[in-house]
């Protein structure tokens, strides 16, 4: 296994204020304040896991990933923050500090944003375990990660917006990325209570820092190589609609979150499975995550429509007769295509993990890769990812506000999922599996 943690050595290293205030309290009285509390709600390291066996002992992070292998990386530059020198930085989430990479003033051609997080993916801490399949889950945790920044940057005041039309090697030589880093997402945080000052006006000085090995030895995953290769080129065409459709069953007003962001975002957990005995969540419950999911709009250079739709597993709602549904966002609507029991259909299909069947609900996100690289060319693939990957943090923090447990599930077998559904590759292809509970306590987990 490589090591978790990447690390640019032998540069200054600024520490990031402890104990940050909770977002949307007061605002932050400084720029190390701000980054500190951005940080620590959407990045940070939350909590940790013991293996009663071994004694083992590892850390939890507040943003997801397949595996707890966390692939991505927090880059970001800095412009004007108030006690805070203008630059270049790494954020090294196993102790909370900045890595400063370089002084000056770095900005991104047509970007006056304070704050520009550039997200990077080092596909081999997941492909050592999930071969191929990797490449998806890099995708995936990139939404995740983005979706928690914009969700701690709201609770704070601010606004975000997430680019994606980049080129690659542009974007890695400007942050002299390590050759293994692959710069995916670019996030701008604006438009709120961040405190600022002029830029700084001076020459860029480098210190770069040296790239921690994480492993002694690395296998090559051509197939990996070859389609981010591909999906490196990007071009905008048609920007279609997504399909519009209706269902004969209405969802009912939301039910309130119980939950603060600020407790629900750093409580934040994947449950290891689900009660699956009687109890069942509300309509109203759903409603909320449902809206939760799909209402407020992504803001990104590739989110002029949507590309994914949800089905889902219903086994205990109340109100709601077990079956699939299909959900249709524009008209708050679930559209029945199956009767019946569907415990084992939705376990069997997520590679046989029983908590896709002792959840209340289970999801399918069907992508609609063919529309995505007819208006962004092959690098749509990663877009339709990143939007589940967004949707699945939606689903998380809905889930634990409404008081229940949620688990993405990146296992699943793609043409069983499609049969099943009967999904034609005209609509899309299985990209993401979901599942919302009551967790079962997890003994490992330590506060
Ligand atoms: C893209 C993705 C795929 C995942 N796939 C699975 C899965 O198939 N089965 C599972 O039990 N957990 C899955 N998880 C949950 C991770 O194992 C979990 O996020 C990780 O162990 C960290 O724990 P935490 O979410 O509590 O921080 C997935 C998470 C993500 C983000």
């Amino acid at each position: 296994m490589p090591d978790p943690f990447r690390h640019y050595e032998g540069v200054p290293v600024l520490d990031l204020p402890a104990d940050p205030p909770v977002p949307g309290a007061s605002p932050a009285a400084d720029g190390p304040t701000f980054l500190s509390q951005l940080l620590f709600y959407s990045a940070a390291i939350s909590a940790s896991k013991r293996v009663p066996s071994t004694g083992f002992q590892y850390a939890l992070r507040v943003n997801p990933s397949s595996g707890n292998l966390h692939p991505t990386e927090f880059h970001f530059l800095t412009r004007g923050l108030t006690e805070w020198p203008d630059g270049l930085y790494h954020y090294r989430p196993s102790a909370h500090m900045a890595e400063q990479r370089a002084l000056g003033d770095f900005h991104l051609a047509g970007s006056s944003a304070p704050i520009v997080f550039v997200l990077t993916s080092i596909a081999w801490r997941e492909a050592w375990k999930y071969r191929d399949r990797a490449y998806r889950y890099c995708l995936h945790d990139i939404g995740h990660a983005r979706q928690a920044l914009a969700l701690a940057a709201r609770a704070i005041g601010c606004e975000t917006f997430a680019a994606g039309q980049f080129q690659d090697d542009e974007i890695a030589q400007a942050f002299r990325l390590s050759e293994d880093e692959w710069p995916m997402l670019i996030v701008e945080i604006g438009d709120g209570p961040i405190p600022v000052r002029e830029p700084d006006a001076r020459e860029i000085a480098w210190f770069g820092g040296h790239p921690n090995r994480l492993s002694e030895e690395k296998i090559a995953y051509p197939r990996i190589d070859a389609i981010h290769a591909a999906t490196k080129v990007s071009h905008l065409a048609v920007v279609e609609p997504a399909p519009s459709g209706s269902g004969e069953i209405k969802l009912p007003p939301p039910a309130p979150y119980i939950r603060a962001f600020s407790e629900v975002a750093r409580t934040r957990r994947s449950a290891l499975d689900f009660q699956g005995g009687m109890q069942s969540m509300s309509l109203p419950q759903l409603s909320a995550i449902l809206g939760a999911a799909t209402q407020q709009p992504f803001s990104a250079d590739f989110a002029g429509t949507r590309f994914i739709q949800l089905y889902l597993y219903v086994h205990r709602v109340d109100g709601l007769e077990p079956g699939v549904y299909r959900f249709w966002p524009e008209r708050g609507e679930l559209e029945k295509i199956k009767s019946g029991d569907q415990r084992v259909a939705a376990a069997g299909l997520s590679l046989g993990q029983d908590l896709a069947g002792n959840a209340c609900v289970a999801f399918s996100m069907i992508g609609d890769l063919e529309r995505a690289a007819r208006a962004h060319g092959d690098r749509g693939y990663r877009y339709v990812h990143f939007e589940a990957g967004a949707i699945g943090q939606r689903l998380y923090l809905a889930a634990e506000a409404l008081g229940l447990g949620a688990t993405g599930i990146g296992a699943f077998y793609d043409q069983e999922v499609h049969r099943y559904l009967n999904v034609q590759p005209a609509q899309g292809q299985v990209v993401y599996h979901f599942a919302i509970g009551y967790p079962v306590p997890d003994p490992r987990l330590q506060a």
